[in-house]
């Protein structure tokens, strides 16, 4: 097992930038590649920077450069479900994005045309490790779908339809384009997500808030499930 660990912002991997061991850095596209062992797992632990594009080409220099053997995601999200609280997190089951629209042509939202599936299928494997780090850590969790795109949603009403197009569970800004790369590569991946804000209109006052707790407590979980593959 050889994992890849990917956060959009700093305060999504200084923890486990800080746990890695006998680590080296590389740069590639503008994004610092730690490459060496977490908690005793060969990993590589990389900031994308925010978004889909970021994500997309930082998911793609992990398969090809550093030939990782699974991929997961970390970070905060907004709450789409309101059995998700500040704090809980969200274990993939699957992710799409929420602000693709090909519909004048035939396709249904979200879909990606000459691309199989709506939404990009996540590792079970992966999210049974998660729902273990959260059994052991005390963390409230629960499985469902990420719905991503270049937005921070902060109004009930784009909330709203958000949940009507996409059935997910939490959104955030990266891990659809991450679960896409990971697809077509083959290569197994998870989006692991705690809950910073409820995406309306308390967004833009939670968000501030409670971001660097809920990023720890994804990290964390990362590092315990690096320990226990
Ligand atoms: N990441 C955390 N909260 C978010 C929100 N409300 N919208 C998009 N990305 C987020």
């Amino acid at each position: 097992m050889k994992l890849g660990v990917i956060g959009a912002m700093a305060l999504e991997v200084e923890a486990l930038r800080a746990a890695m061991e006998n680590s080296s850095s590389f740069t590639l596209a503008g994004m610092e590649f730690q490459e060496g062992t977490l908690r005793g797992c060969p990993a590589v632990v990389v900031q994308s920077g925010v978004g889909k594009v970021n994500a997309a080409l930082c998911a793609q220099i992990l398969c090809t450069h550093f030939q990782v053997s699974a991929i997961i995601n970390t970070g905060v999200a907004g709450s789409l479900d309101p059995a998700l609280d500040i704090g809980d997190i969200l274990i993939s089951t699957d992710a799409m994005y929420h602000d693709f629209n090909v519909s004048p042509l035939g396709y249904a939202p979200g879909q990606v045309p000459g691309m199989d599936t709506l939404a990009f299928p996540t590792d079970s494997f992966l999210a049974a490790k998660a729902q273990d780090a959260c059994h052991a850590l005390s963390v409230t969790w629960k499985e469902g779908r990420v719905a991503s795109g270049d937005q921070f949603i902060c109004e009930k009403a784009v909330k709203e339809r958000i949940i009507s197009l996409t059935g997910a569970s939490c959104t955030e800004m990266e891990g659809a384009a991450i679960a896409h790369a990971a697809y077509r590569n083959h290569i197994p991946c998870l989006i692991l997500r705690a809950i910073s804000d409820k995406a309306d209109d308390s967004a833009e006052m939670d968000y501030p808030t409670f971001e660097r707790k809920a990023a720890q407590v994804s990290a964390g979980l990362v590092e315990y499930m690096a320990e226990h593959f």
